[in-house]
Order: C-alpha cells, then structure tokens, then sequence
C-alpha cells in the first residue's frame, strides 16, 4: 500500500557535477546543478536501507524508495518528516550536516546555522564581562539563522532523482493529517517546557502534545506546503521568511536581510585511510571529523597498549581517556568556522602529529590535566538536541546526516503561524573563552562569536568505504559525546567484530579533557560495581549524564546491507527490497 501519493519518477537523474576546488581546499563553488538525463544504473546491491529516528520517517523513505528515488530522495524526505514527527530535535528551524557518497564520489553540504548580521562577540555578557546564564539556551536571542531548508533544496537539486514535491509529500501528509505521540516525545517535551515556562510561547504550540493522542500541525502543514510549492525561496524570501522576521522584531536578532543572505556550503569533508578503510565524515564548522580521526589514528598507533585489553575494562577506558583528552585540548584552540578562522585542518590530521600525540599517551595513569596542551602550539595564523539518520540505495549511495536545533525543542521559540522550532544554536560558540557550553567544552578566539559566522559543532556524520564501496554509514546526536560514541561503535565493530546491532547497543564512556580526570557514563548502561571501582582506583571520577546518543547505522556485508538503530532511542531500521 501507498502511504502517499503515487507520484512517478522524474525522468531527471543524478547529476553530473563539476567541483571547483578554491584555494581554501574547503570551500567548493557550487555551479548550477541542472540534473542531466538519468544514466541507467545497475543496483550493485541486493537491496536500500535506513536507519532512522522514528517510524513515520521510516515509512516516508520507504514510499520514496517504491516511487523510484535513490539515498539522497529518501534523506530529504526523512529530514522533513522527522521535522513533524521528531519535533524535539528534526527540524527546519535549525541546521545541520549532510556526508554523502554518490556515484563513487563523496561530498560534504554544510547547512549548519550562522549568527545573525546584528550578532555581537559579547552579546551574552553582563556589564562585568560574565556570561549571562541561560540567554544562549532559551529564548529570541540564543537562534541561529536556520540552514535546513537550503541544505535540502540544495542536495535534493544536485542529486535527487525524484520531484520537489514528492519528497516533501510524507511531511505534509503527518503536519495535516497528524501522528500518534510516543511515550518518549511526551516526555522530552514535558521537560523542556519546564526550561520554557514563562521565558516563550512554546506551550501555544505544544502544550497539547499526548502520548497516543493523534497530534497536527496545521501551521507547519501551511509551511511545507509552500516549501513544496515554491523550493526553498519561500522560507529565505517569501512568506515564511516575513513570518519569521515578523516573530523575531522586538525579541530577536534575526530579520528578512539574514533569512535572504543565508546559504547552504559544499565543502570537501574530511577523509583519512584507516585500517583498510577510507574515512569520510565532517570538516570545520565541525570537530567531530577531525576529532574522529584523530582518536581512530591514535588509538591504531598505541594498538600494543591495547593487546590483550578487554573491550570497555578499567584499562580499556583508560587508554581511551588518555586518547580523547589530547583531542579535546586541540578542539578547544583551533577548531572554529573555516570561513572566519584558518584551521589548521591538514596539521590536525596529520600522520606524523597524530603518531607524536600519540606517544604522549601514558599507559599507566591519568596524565596531569593541565599538562596536556593543544599539540601545535598556540600561536596559530592569524583569522583570516539533534537527530541523525543513515540511508543507502541498492545502487550504492550514502546520506550519512546529522541536524539538529541543539538542545530538545531548540530555544523553545515558535515562529508565530509558522509552528517553526527555533534552534538555540548559538550556546554553541564560545561566550567567552575558556567558560564552558552546555555540552561542558570551552573554545578560543577561534569559535568566538561574529555575524554570519557559524558555531563550532561535533556533528560528525560519517561514511565509511572500502575499495570505493560503502562500508559503514553512521552518526549520532550527543553534543560533544558525538564524535566519541561514533568512535566506540567503529571500535566495537571493526576492531571486536562485534554484530552491528550489538555494537551500537554495548556500552559507552566519555571523556574530554574537562572536568579533569571525569569519565562519564550513560543510563542505558551505567558503569558501576566492580568496573566502577577499578575506574576509580587508576585516579578517575566517575559521573552520570542524562544523555545516551541515539545512533544510526548500516553496514553493508558482500552486497547486502544491514541496518541498526539504538536501542536507547526510538529509532527503527528497515531494508527495502
Ligand atoms: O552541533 C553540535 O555539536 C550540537 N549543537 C549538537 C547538539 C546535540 O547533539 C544535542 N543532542 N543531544
């Protein structure tokens, strides 16, 4: 059965596409895709499949797939649907990050929020200079202009196969007709309208979410209708964008001028040979691909502390800890938005750095917090609540995406007769430097605040390939437990051989150079007797935090695909034959 309408295939098909690199090595012009006639393509798989945050994104793709659309169709219309149903982290009033394969070939598309033209490097300070608490959290003035919409405007013009509207079918569908409320949406909303109470108008749109009780949204429904209508203009230019505009006047900082200005960047991603594979997974404005490597590069270099360690021992999160608190240290000094801040990319994936960072770990003890320092020095050249989904057609092209509003329901604002959640991007820049985000992580200069600039993330949505075929397509939502809990899945798997769906359900730690010496664990599966006391015998402090990660994976084995989604969240996989 069709769950919505049956809508043919266009006779348009991938695009042919000419890169042209800029001197950067970043940054890509985007010419003017016009899609060129669909070359006959032969399913090099036995069949496409997903991993995704809920089930109505995961029937969306399905029907995208049976009306003839490849990975890239399928992510667009989960991104919209998951907008609707996923309303706590999916989005169009946010950004976010979209790796991709494609005929052999990977691309990066940034679409992650800036800060508005009126933002200032001080806007979150008091007259004494001190972060003013919670005004990057909640509110006006703590959202970023979105990027989603023209992130998927441009990625389903450069490579989807289907038409416009098709893909947005499935999210008008749920804004209209409504969907049935989980236990776990109830009960995210139910505490972040606590954060809200009284500070934005978030309960004029949510307050009558119920757990079984069917939920529209009619307002929204109006919106991707026009989106489906009119392409992304509509948000950046027309209606949409005055009403946005129109909330934010007197609250905000955001008007018509950013909402016209914003567009979303191609960028070559970060890739790096690992163990057989290609890694290829998020650039600056993001750590978490940097990050990522770095901790895989360094952790193959001390591959003899490893021998003989069980996987997630005392010892085990200990070589870890070691590993993660030098990456942490180079995240905070030089990672930022490429396009305001030379980040020495290049440098921070480097063999010879890495190995070199590498023999600093100390295998014995928790090396001294403030002896471990930012590998390259700090003099550097001068400036020049999330959701992922993980897709793969049977012709062998992957979306690997992460976006996000930040915290679960953003900054708790609604665009007045949008339904529009507004993210809280902003908390992540750096207010001030050295004082730590929500997530706990500080930056420098390099993150701080600018307009048009866009904040630092660890959104690392990642794609692995063997031999130019997709091997592994993963990524999390998890602040800057992102890039780590990836990190462990890719260990568990390649490294324990563990079964997809057990390693992304076995048990994850965090460290990140601060607070010192403080591993983290997660209620899914807490680290506590015997293990804990061993954590806390070799100098560790151990300590809970409310969020597990939620990620979303397919690995593909010969030429069938698998699919796992974690089982700390509401995620379901499907392979569609
Ligand atoms: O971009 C980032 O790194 C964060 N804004 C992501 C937020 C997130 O993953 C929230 N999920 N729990």
């Amino acid at each position: 059965m069709k769950l919505f309408h049956n809508a043919k295939p266009s006779v348009s098909g991938l695009a042919l596409v000419a890169l042209i690199s800029v001197s950067s090595g970043f940054l890509e012009a985007t010419p003017a895709f016009a899609k060129e006639p669909a070359k006959a393509q032969p399913a090099i798989l036995t069949a496409s499949a997903i991993a995704v945050a809920d089930k109505y994104s995961a029937d969306a793709a399905e029907q995208i797939f049976k009306e003839g659309g490849n990975a890239v169709d399928a992510a667009v219309a989960i991104a919209f649907t998951l907008a609707v149903t996923y309303p706590e982290a999916g989005n169009i009033g946010g950004g976010g990050f979209m790796t991709l394969y494609v005929d052999g070939k990977p691309y990066f598309l940034d679409y992650r929020e800036r800060a508005p033209l009126a933002a200032t490097k001080t806007m979150y300070l008091d007259d004494k200079g001190e972060v003013i608490k919670g005004m990057s959290l909640f509110g006006y003035r703590a959202v970023g202009v979105p990027g989603t919409v023209d992130g998927m405007w441009q990625a389903q013009r450069r490579f989807g196969k289907l038409k416009w509207k098709q893909v947005l079918a499935p999210a008008i569908h749920y804004a209209r007709d409504g969907f049935e409320v989980s236990e776990q949406l109830q009960q995210r909303r139910d505490d972040a309208a606590k954060d809200f109470a009284g500070k934005t108008n978030f309960d004029t749109y949510f307050g009558n979410l119920k757990q079984g009780v069917n939920f529209k949204q009619p307002d929204l429904a109006a919106v991707l209708q026009r989106i489906s209508d009119q392409g992304a203009k509509d948000f950046y230019s027309g209606k949409t964008a005055d009403l946005i505009a129109a909330s934010m006047r007197g609250h905000g900082l955001i008007t018509k001028a950013d909402l016209q200005q914003y567009k979303a960047v191609w960028r070559q991603p970060i890739q790096a040979d690992w163990n057989g594979y290609r890694v290829i997974t998020a650039p600056p404005p993001s750590s978490g691909g940097i990050g990522l490597v770095q901790l895989l590069k360094m952790k193959a270099d001390i591959a003899p502390d490893f021998k003989d360690v069980t996987l997630n021992s005392a010892q085990y999160v200990h070589l870890i800890a070691e590993i993660e608190k030098r990456v942490f240290a180079d995240r905070a000094q030089y990672l930022g938005d490429p396009d305001f801040y030379k980040v020495p990319v290049a440098q921070l994936i480097d063999d010879a750095y890495i190995a070199k960072r590498a023999a600093e770990v100390n295998p014995n003890t928790p090396s001294d917090t403030k002896s471990v320092q930012p590998g390259l020095g700090t003099t550097m050249p001068e400036k020049a609540e999330t959701t992922h989904f993980s897709v793969i057609d049977k012709w062998g092209n992957a979306v690997s995406n992460t976006y996000t509003i930040n915290g679960y329901f953003g900054s708790g604002v609604v665009a007045d007769r949008t339904g529009i959640v507004l993210n809280d991007e902003m908390d992540d820049f750096s207010a001030k430097p050295g004082v730590a985000n929500q997530f706990g992580v500080v930056g420098s200069d390099a993150n701080s605040i600018d307009p048009k600039k866009r904040p630092l993330s660890s959104m690392s949505p990642t794609i692995l390939t063997k031999d130019g075929k997709v091997s592994l397509v993963i990524g999390t939502p998890g602040g800057s437990r992102i890039f780590t809990s990836i990190f462990q899945v890719i260990n568990n798997v390649y490294d324990f051989n563990m079964p997809l769906q057990e390693a992304v359900g076995a048990m994850r730690f965090h460290h990140q150079l601060l607070p010192p010496n403080t591993i983290f664990w997660e209620p899914y599966k807490p680290i506590d007797g015997e293990l804990a006391k061993q954590i806390e015998a070799k100098g560790y402090v151990l300590k809970g935090q409310d969020f597990s990660g939620d990620i979303q994976a397919i690995k593909v084995n010969g030429d069938t695909p698998e699919a796992a989604a974690d089982p700390r969240g509401r995620g379901v996989t499907r392979v569609i034959q």
